[in-house]
């Protein structure tokens, strides 16, 4: 029988602002900036503790505890019918260096909050539900990002993924093992990977502007625009910077710079949809007094069109076959994450159980990619945005309203409750 509007609404109350408030302060203890924000890097200590706490919050629930061979840990809830595949949700532990509180976090205590509603409200679930806290979804640490759902959801290989190191040279392999190993004395058992599920919810700050310019307390996510990222090599040769004349001059940041401007101007759009990033440079030899030798540049480009990617990725390559003032250059793709379309009657009982519960939640699309971009490839996906102050995040700065948290945390919990009825 499907959860009624009445269901959903008393689910929706029994959503508790103060328990969210008290976690979301807890987990900002760990890892704690003294700037207010939070540096809690993938499988590093702090970490660890984050996990061990959220593994601790199974019993009260009535749920059991698990971590697969990547560090997802798991909150399993037992349903009326234990042959059915779960509904699950979640988000990730990890922080930027200089992050915020809620990315990634606030996903975890709102589905950590919406098991104890549906437990206060006291509905029996048909379908198990699953709370789950992905490994390494930012990528600070160990790059790229969203390890934990890429790897589990099959899209990379788990060797490869734990051969990954960090500035300091230690493997994401041997982190990993530091964090199995913490919660293995903490008797948390083992998990398979690539278990099925029936879909999977998760709840998201903004990252952007949209919502809090509307004046909403929560949005309903469509789909994950694509991303590509290349990096550019421009190659000219070394001399001295006092004695060289003009016309013997290859200087790959003179070069580079042209390049930069071109694929800049080449990615601008009058729909302003196109979003095109140049995040890191790096000049070599990096001498004052010598003429560069090579400039390493990356690209970050984001549409929410495969065929606008595509297009400009062609536009990119030949702009770089070009000469740049008497330098090669090169452009090399890295990753390429096409983008994503949610499941559309999930995003459809989401608008519906946001009208149930008389929250305004109008669609919108992610500028930023989540780990629900590789679970849409596994089970039916969606997510949820609540707004973030001024649009701000990856910040010890970032700030989202208590009201709007519990109000979308309201959402997921009511969500949560009809798709496991
Ligand atoms: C992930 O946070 C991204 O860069 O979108
Ligand atoms: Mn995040
Ligand atoms: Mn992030
Ligand atoms: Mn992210």
């Amino acid at each position: 029988m499907p959860t009624d509007s009445s269901d959903a609404r008393a689910v929706g109350e029994a959503v508790d602002p103060t328990r969210l408030e008290h976690d979301l302060a807890l987990l900002a203890t760990l890892g704690a900036r003294d700037d207010g924000g939070v540096a809690r890097l993938a499988l590093d200590a702090n970490d660890i503790r984050a996990r061990l706490w959220l593994a601790e919050q199974a019993e009260s629930l009535g749920a059991s505890a698990s971590v697969d061979a990547i560090g997802n840990v798991f909150l399993d809830l037992p349903g009326r019918d234990p042959t059915l595949a779960p509904v699950v949700t979640g988000s990730h532990l990890d922080s930027q260096p200089a992050g915020g509180r809620y990315d990634g976090a606030l996903g975890v205590l709102a589905g950590l909050e919406a098991l104890r509603a549906l437990r206060d409200a006291g509905l029996s679930l048909r379908r198990p539900l699953s709370l789950v806290s992905w490994t390494n979804e930012e990528g600070a640490r160990f790059a790229p990002g969203t390890s934990g759902s890429a790897v589990f959801c099959g899209v990379r290989d788990l060797n490869e993924t734990r051969a990954i190191r960090d500035a300091a040279g230690t493997s994401l392999g041997s982190a990993l093992d530091e964090c199995l190993a913490a919660l293995d004395a903490a008797g948390i058992p083992r998990r398979p990977l690539a278990t099925p599920m029936h879909a999977f919810l998760e709840l998201h700050i903004e990252q952007g502007p949209i919502l809090e310019q509307a004046r909403v307390p929560v949005g309903v996510v469509e789909g994950i625009q694509g991303v590509s990222w290349f990096e550019v090599t421009v190659t000219g040769s070394a001399n001295h910077a006092g004695t060289t004349p003009r016309a013997l001059r290859r200087d790959a940041l003179e070069g580079a710079c042209a390049l930069a401007a071109s694929l800049r101007e080449a990615a601008r759009d009058d729909a302003d949809q196109v979003r095109f990033t140049i995040g890191t440079f790096e000049v070599s030899p990096g001498a004052v007094n010598t003429i560069p030798e090579r400039v390493t540049f990356s690209i970050d480009l984001r549409h929410p069109d495969p065929a606008t990617l595509d297009a400009l990725t062609a536009s990119f390559q030949l702009l770089a076959g070009q000469s740049w003032a008497g330098c090669q250059a090169t452009l090399t793709p890295l990753s390429r994450i096409a983008p994503v379309a949610f499941s559309l009657p999930l995003v459809t009982l989401l608008d519906d159980t946001a009208h149930d519960l008389s929250l305004a939640a109008p669609r919108l699309m992610s500028g930023a990619f989540h780990d629900a971009i590789h679970l849409a490839g596994h089970c039916p996906t969606a997510m949820l945005f609540v707004p973030c102050h001024n649009g701000l995040s990856h910040h010890p700065d970032e700030y989202t309203e208590l009201d709007d948290a519990v109000a979308g945390t309201r959402l997921l919990a009511a969500s949560l409750a009809r798709l496991c009825a």
